[in-house]
């Protein structure tokens, strides 16, 4: 899979109705300092901050949280204090003013070490990293959740192959579910996303209820696999680094 060209940007593009912003932000090994960020949560988000024990897990939710009421602020030409976020019935977070919600959309994904944020205008998005561990098991999780198609055809690939190729349809996966809103227990990741003979390709369009999505893998970095989801149109990906001050 090849890795996108990751924009480092200084300033702030703007989202045109065809274009998908995905911000890269990766979490500097040391990170401590995110007091500045705190301003920009909620009083839930300070509470939900306050509950987790190791610092570096604390520092990573600020900084995730707070990155991505930037990015929307930014977006939607309001101070990132004046971002209101509430969650549907699935947990998919989303603006709280209805009549803003039409003109962003976004999903976020974060893993140890980095976090992924999706930006469109108008249309839904789901995105999901995952950290690639080595040492994992991962057979369990394709026999509980994957169709046995897509578990026979995984074993089927050469031993090298196997792991990316679970984690790529893992991610496929989430990223659609996310993108839909729908959660684990839909039927949706026991059906087989290429079919019954193959695996997917990195680039997909895929039906669901009626609406046709498109589904693509890409490489955040070394060591972790990801895949973003929106309605099917004439899009142009952008591949944005958000640098922290
Ligand atoms: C809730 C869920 C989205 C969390 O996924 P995860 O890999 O643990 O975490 P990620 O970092 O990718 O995403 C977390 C973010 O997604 C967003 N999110 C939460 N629930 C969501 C939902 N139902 N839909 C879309 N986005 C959601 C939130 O912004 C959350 O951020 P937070 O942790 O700061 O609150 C996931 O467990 C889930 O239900 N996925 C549905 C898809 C599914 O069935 N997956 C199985 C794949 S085979």
């Amino acid at each position: 899979m090849r890795m996108p060209d990751w924009i480092p940007v200084a300033g702030f593009p703007a989202l045109e109705d065809n274009q998908v912003h995905i911000w890269r932000l990766i979490h500097a090994p040391h990170q401590r300092k995110v007091s500045g960020y705190l301003p920009f949560l909620s009083t839930e988000e300070w509470s939900r901050a306050d509950r987790l024990i190791h610092p570096h897990v604390r520092a990573a939710f600020i900084l995730t949280r707070g990155v991505l009421r930037i990015l929307i602020s930014r977006y939607l030409d309001i101070p990132p204090g004046e971002v209101r976020l509430e969650v549907d019935s699935s947990g998919k977070p989303h603006l709280a003013q209805p009549s803003l919600e039409e003109i962003v959309h976004f999903n976020t994904s974060h893993t140890r070490g980095l976090s992924l944020y999706i930006f469109t205008r108008s249309r839904p998005v789901g995105i999901d990293v995952e950290e690639i561990h080595p040492a994992a098991e991962y057979t369990s999780i394709m026999q509980n959740f994957f169709p046995p198609v897509e578990t026979r055809l995984i074993a089927a690939l050469p031993e090298d192959q196997r792991r990316s190729a679970f984690y790529a349809l893992w991610t496929q996966k989430e990223s659609l579910a996310k993108a839909i809103g729908i959660g684990i227990a839909s039927g949706l990741v026991g059906q087989a996303l290429g079919g019954n003979e193959r695996l997917p390709d990195a680039e997909l369009i895929t039906n669901v209820g009626g609406t046709r999505w498109r589904v693509w893998n890409f490489l955040p970095g070394p060591g972790f696999s990801a895949a973003a989801a929106v309605q099917e149109n004439e899009w142009q990906v952008n591949y944005l680094d958000f640098c922290t001050q």
